[in-house]
Order: C-alpha cells, then sequence, then structure tokens
C-alpha cells in the first residue's frame, strides 16, 4: 500500500520561510495538512505568504532567527495557532541560514560573524528552546499520549558541505560541520525520550542562496551545465514531508538529497 502523507493535524515551525527551501517546505506541509509558524526576516513575504496560504493555518512570527525572543514567539505562536487545550508544535524545520563565497583566506571577513550566527547559533538555540518544549509537552501528558504515540520531529538543514571539505566556501561549510555535529549529538539524547532529530544534507539547490553567498552567476552557469540539472526547493521539500510523515516508531536519521549529477561535493 503507498504510504500516506498526510500531515493532518501537524504544528509545525519553519524559519527561513520566505525564499527557497523554507518557502517549498512551507507550501509541502501546508498543502498536507499541516499549520504553520513561519519566520524569516522579511516580514511583507511572510505576510503575503500566510495570506496565500489561508491566515487560519499559518501564522507569520518575522524577525533574526537567531534572536532568543524571536524563537520563543514562533514557539509560543505554534500554541496559540494549537487550539484547545495548548499543545507545543511538533514539527519544527530548522532551516534558515545563509551560504559565503570563499575560502578561511580570501572570503569576506566583514560577513562571517553573521554567518556563524545565523547557520550555528541560530540554529542552536532553536533546537534547545523547540526540544525543550516538546520534552515538557511529552512530560505533562498521560503515559499513553507519551513518546512514541505520537511523532515529534526536528529537521535540520545541514548541508553536503558539512560533510565533505569545500575549499570554495570554506567558512560557510565550517559552519555545517558545526550543525551537523551538534544535530548527531542532539540526536542521541533526544532519541530515547520520543524526539526524532534529521539532520537534511542538500547538495546544490538553485534558490536566492547563491546570491546572497556571493557566487559568481558564470560559476554556478557552469556548475549547472556540468551536473544539471541542479535541485529545485520543491525536492526538499518533498523529501521533508516524508520524514515528518513516518509512523512514530520510525527515525530517518540523515539524509543526503544531491543532483543525480553531482559527484562532488
Ligand atoms: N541552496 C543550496 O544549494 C543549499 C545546499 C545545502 C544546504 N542549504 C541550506 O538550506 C537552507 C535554506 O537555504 P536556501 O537555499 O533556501 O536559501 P535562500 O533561498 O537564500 O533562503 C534562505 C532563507 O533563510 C532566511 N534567513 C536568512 N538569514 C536569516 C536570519 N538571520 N533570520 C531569519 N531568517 C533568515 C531568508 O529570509 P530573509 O532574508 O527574509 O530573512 C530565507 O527565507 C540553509 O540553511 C542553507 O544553508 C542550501
Amino acid at each position: 500500500m503507498a504510504q500516506d502523507l498526510t500531515l493532518r493535524g501537524r504544528l509545525a515551525v519553519v524559519t527561513g520561510a520566505s525564499a527557497g527551501i523554507g518557502l517549498a517546505i512551507t507550501r509541502d506541509l501546508v498543502a498536507r495538512g499541516a499549520s504553520c509558524v513561519i519566520n524569516a526576516r522579511r516580514e511583507s513575504v511572510l505576510a503575503d505568504l500566510a495570506r496565500e496560504l489561508g491566515d487560519e493555518g499559518v501564522r507569520a512570527v518575522p524577525g533574526d532567527c537567531a534572536d532568543p525572543g524571536v524563537i520563543d514567539a514562533m514557539l509560543d505562536a505554534a500554541r496559540e495557532v494549537s487550539g484547545h487545550p495548548p499543545r507545543e508544535a511538533d514539527l519544527v524545520v530548522v532551516n534558515a541560514g545563509r551560504g559565503l563565497r570563499g575560502s578561511v583566506l580570501d572570503s569576506d571577513t566583514a560577513q562571517w560573524a553573521e554567518v556563524l550566527r545565523t547557520n550555528v547559533l541560530g540554529a542552536a538555540l532553536m533546537l534547545r528552546a523547540a526540544a525543550n518544549r516538546m520534552l515538557a509537552d511529552i512530560a505533562a501528558r498521560a503515559p499513553a499520549d507519551r513518546a512514541p504515540g505520537r511523532p515529534r520531529d526536528i529537521v535540520v538543514l545541514g548541508s553536503t558541505v558539512g560533510r565533505h571539505v569545500s575549499p570554495f566556501s570554506s567558512m560557510y561549510g565550517a559552519t555545517k560541520f558545526a550543525v551537523h555535529g551538534m544535530v548527531e549529538a542532539a540526536r542521541r539524547e533526544l532519541g530515547p525520550g520520543g524526539i526524532r532529530l534529521t539532520l537534511v544534507e542538500p547538495g546544490f539547490v538553485e534558490s536566492e542562496f547563491q546570491g546572497v553567498a556571493g557566487y559568481d552567476p558564470a560559476w554556478f552557469a557552469q556548475v549547472k551545465a556540468r551536473i544539471g540539472p541542479v535541485l529545485a526547493p520543491p525536492d526538499v521539500a518533498r523529501l521533508v514531508s516524508f520524514i515528518a510523515a513516518q509512523p512514530p516508531h520510525v527515525h530517518v536519521n540523515d539524509v543526503v538529497i544531491r543532483p543525480t549529477r553531482q559527484d562532488y561535493p
């Protein structure tokens, strides 16, 4: 029998939802029946998306993904959306992030702090806050409704450059190596409590990422000519929905998703 990929009743939070992979994930989750709290810095883009997807099940919380106050506001908004009795988000997608062109020697040092703060600190703070709320939610429930009675997921976006050292985006790659280590450590901590922490490691996905990172468009055109077609954001979104739709006792830990013709990284 075909697997049922409905996410009806799931209560999601997605960071970096104004563009690229996070935007596609939001659309896919909502299409499968999930309610969604969406975050990014561009408030008007989030407001338009919430309107398009139906304001009732989608709530925008604009702001910086590494700001603890914004993180709390996202998780509070999920409780508000959840209805009565209130419950915590059960699907948190830690997606907001940015790249940076260049090596340790020639990348723009003025952008290092933002890359580290967004990709590492933002991910760690969200992971911790979401996990603590899920654990409290589990502890407050009757034993029959505790893990693995119903799925609770945290899905974090890593990268193939967080697994294979890349000389053309070294500082960005270093942030993703940090994220991979953090996720695997926390997976071991959270799994026994019934929380599935999943790392998704995409290869080349065409999005705003390349422009924000400062990649030379001619270089990226060459990459696409050599290994294309590269992934589109909905390709990653389908994978995230597949992960979240597994039965509660099944945990897809760690998935690499690349364009078929991508050889490296
Ligand atoms: N594209 C790829 O080839 C690729 C490959 C592997 C992994 N990834 C990872 O996948 C994730 C998404 O990338 P993408 O390709 O979708 O990039 P994208 O198109 O540039 O989208 C990035 C999203 O993150 C948000 N964002 C960035 N900084 C933020 C901050 N400080 N606070 C809140 N939101 C912030 C952006 O929104 P605002 O600008 O509105 O804040 C945007 O919604 C990232 O973690 C990236 O490292 C991407």
